[in-house]
């Protein structure tokens, strides 16, 4: 993949795709990461002597309207403040930007134009047309094949990787390619089903998974455990038995908790007991692994090479549910390992714990970084490198 690193920009109109989908609320932005990790590079552009356009979608609004809520107007005061400079943002650009270098605009959310959605060709055309580079950064929608993504990479004059596409592909790639060992992934969250993927990609790959959540309990009840009234899939009780005897025939581990928190409600305030795993009760709901569980994973994430965390191992939302998560989370930050964590709930539990300087890398991608490591292709990127 050509880096936009490597190009002279002096002078060239350059348009970059970001994913500036950050949470909204009554107007106001709640988390600003992926705002803050687009910033490298448009400053970056802006530094080479480019006249900068960028542009990004919010949410899932409909084709053909305008609506404020989903305007991208919260994103460009916050990117005005940010670089300390008035970034404008402008609707109706497809048909022609004015825009000089060393100047930055923002273009309204590209969702809104008919087409983007089913990467239609003329309006990426268009997009394509706009600039002279056109840079793909917006790794949290690399994997949807729509006109700002793929279709202005096939049609550009010249098209590349932005920086913070790159880093997270590199940061992936060391993570699951070429992985130091033990590997061990965390994967966590509600459900095996939705996880599947998932969780038969990495049995694949790593030396140890460690599942956590309702997918921990339907492994729990798979190797023959009473889990109550805990979230469970008892279709997929097979499934997660071939994921453990996939698992022992490469010789990786899967291992079970030995105990669990469980409380007669999933509610903040409800009691909390630990409990060891084959002493769960009929009333009982498991939302978290116990203490002596989080140890032995912990020690185990000391010794490892390489981490990769999708998912809080606990209902971390409600304090008395959190403390597998807490541990496991400052294991992460303190081992000596490579750490990657990604996912929306994940980068919350980092956030919370206040570990984010002990992360490896932390990625912009939900639907994106999970696709990665189901071992998928991501359109966008595999449209990057068929290009130069
Ligand atoms: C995300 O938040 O995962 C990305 O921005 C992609 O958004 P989408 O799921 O609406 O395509």
């Amino acid at each position: 993949i050509l880096r936009m690193a490597d190009l002279d920009l002096a002078g060239k109109r350059v348009l970059i795709r970001e994913d500036l989908n950050v949470p909204v609320k009554d107007g106001r932005i709640t988390s600003e990461q992926r705002i803050t990790a687009a910033l490298p590079t448009i400053r970056l552009a802006l530094e080479k002597g480019a006249a900068v356009m960028v542009t990004s979608h919010l949410g899932r609004p409909k084709e053909g309207v305008w609506t404020q809520e989903d305007s991208l107007a919260p994103v460009a005061a916050r990117l005005s403040e940010l670089l300390g400079r008035e970034v404008p943002l402008r609707k109706d650009w497809t048909d022609g930007v004015d825009v000089k270098p060393g100047q930055l605009v923002l273009l309204e959310n590209c969702r809104m134009n008919v087409g983007e959605g089913k990467d239609d060709e003329t309006l990426s055309k268009k997009y394509a047309a706009l600039c002279d580079v056109y840079v793909m950064d917006a790794f949290g929608t690399a994997h949807r094949a729509q006109a700002s993504t793929h279709g202005a990479i096939r049609f550009a004059k010249v098209a590349c990787g932005g920086p913070l596409l790159m880093a997270e592909l590199d940061a992936l790639a060391k993570a699951l390619e070429a992985p130091a060992r033990p590997l061990i992934a965390i994967v966590a969250g509600s459900k095996v089903s939705t996880k599947l993927e998932l969780l038969s990609n990495l049995v694949s790959k790593v030396d140890q998974l460690i599942v956590g959540g309702g997918i921990a309990n339907t492994f729990i009840a798979a190797v023959g455990h009473p889990v109550g009234k805990s979230l469970c899939e008892n279709d997929l009780l097979d499934t997660a038995r071939q994921i453990i005897a996939d698992a022992r025939a490469r010789g990786a581990d899967i291992p079970i908790p030995t105990d669990v928190v469980v409380a007669p409600a999933f509610a903040a305030d409800a009691p909390a007991t630990v409990k060891k795993v084959n002493e769960v009760g009929a009333d009982d709901m498991i939302l978290d692994i116990g203490p002596e569980t989080a140890a032995r994973y912990a020690e185990m994430i000391k010794k490892a090479g390489t981490v990769v965390w999708n998912g809080p191992v606990g209902v971390f939302e409600f304090d008395a549910f959190g403390k597998g998560t807490q541990v496991l989370a400052q294991a992460i930050a303190d081992s000596p390992a490579f750490s990657i964590a990604g996912g929306g709930d994940t980068l919350a539990a980092v956030d919370k714990y206040g570990v984010e300087a002990g992360i490896g890398y932390i990625s912009t991608g939900g639907g994106a970084f999970l696709e990665f490591c189901e071992g998928k292709e991501l359109p966008a990127v595999t449209a990057l490198k068929s290009r130069h």
